[in-house]
């Protein structure tokens, strides 16, 4: 990019509109944070910050699409633990999120929630426990396709209740989101970014969240593991990449400004409102991303190569 063609023209980057790029459906989970991100992110960068949701094979199609874009500082990724569960669950895949990438930082961490059509029978999760178990075949379990973390919480879920759902996969949770509403299919777990408006509207039956402790924005609802799934946990982190290659000034500008973001109360009290909470600044860095995501690149490839879960 010309911006960065030689010394004295790097002061002028951006000097147009960055895209930032959301793997899931518009109206979503990731998308709610790269919106409310990006205007933020926008005021100090002095450019707009162009979302665009590139969907498909449980985001890994958006990765990609990031790893082979032109490395000039106006290609960005916000990703979640999928970036860090693809290589076990996608035997193909056309990138390496561990080399293929720059690092800008973390966002927020945001807890989930297991949550029922309406009119489905459990009143609660002791009694949606024993229901999955006696009808597990006949229970749909909605989620964003391979890769999502809905389908990473319905794996764990279906492993701890010793069940079997039939899976049906969306472009994203805010289309799974409407099916749960619609009532065509029967279970979604989903980040409280999308489901606590729900929630507090009562659309939804609520059987409890994915934390270890229970949260600040739904302090009367259950932990998954009080109501007897003992241990069980999922907690989405989200990152923000660039392609490899990416000028250090334009990843230096980038994660500023992402920083001063998540010290903006525009930016802050949404999430706090929506159940997120913002990562303390030791990952908030470039190292603290790829430190965190390696991390969670040997956790997962674990779990799921024990689950035996993958795509061809
Ligand atoms: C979304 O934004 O639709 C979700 O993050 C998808 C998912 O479950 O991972």
């Amino acid at each position: 990019c010309l911006a960065f063609g030689n010394a004295s023209a790097q002061g002028t980057y951006p000097n147009h509109p960055i895209s930032l790029v959301v793997p899931f459906a518009a109206g979503g989970p990731t998308d709610v944070v790269a919106r409310s991100l990006g205007a933020s992110m926008s005021k100090t960068l002095g450019q707009s910050i162009v979302v665009e949701n590139r969907t498909g094979a449980g985001g890994t199609l958006a990765s990609t699409h990031v790893a082979r874009a032109a490395p000039d500082g106006y290609t960005f990724l916000i990703h979640h633990n999928g970036m860090a569960t693809a290589p076990a669950l996608y035997r193909k895949l056309p990138f390496n999120p561990l080399t293929d990438f720059a690092y800008v930082g973390q966002v927020a961490d945001v807890p989930m929630t297991l949550l029922g059509r309406k009119d489905l029978p459990p009143g609660d999760m002791p009694a949606f426990i024993k229901y999955a178990r006696e009808n597990g075949d006949k229970v749909n379990l909605a989620n964003a396709g391979l890769g999502a973390v809905s389908q990473l919480c319905g794996m764990l879920l279906q492993e701890s209740l010793g069940a079997q759902f039939t899976t049906v996969p969306y472009a994203g949770t805010a289309p799974a989101l409407t099916a749960l509403l619609g009532g065509q299919v029967d279970v979604l777990c989903d980040q409280t970014t999308q489901t606590i408006p729900h929630i507090k509207a009562d659309r939804v039956k609520l059987y409890g969240v994915t934390t270890l402790d229970r949260i600040q924005a739904l302090p009367d609802t259950p932990t998954l593991q009080e109501s007897g799934l003992k241990g069980f946990e999922v907690k989405v982190w989200h990152g923000v990449y660039a392609p490899k290659g990416t000028p250090p000034e334009a990843i230096a500008k980038v994660n500023a400004a992402l920083r001063a973001a998540l010290k903006d109360p525009a930016f802050t009290q949404k999430m706090t409102e929506l159940g997120a909470e913002i990562v303390p600044e030791s990952k908030q860095t470039p190292e603290g991303l790829q430190t965190w995501l390696q991390t969670e690149v040997d956790k997962w490839g674990g779990i799921i190569r024990k689950a035996g879960v993958y795509a061809d």
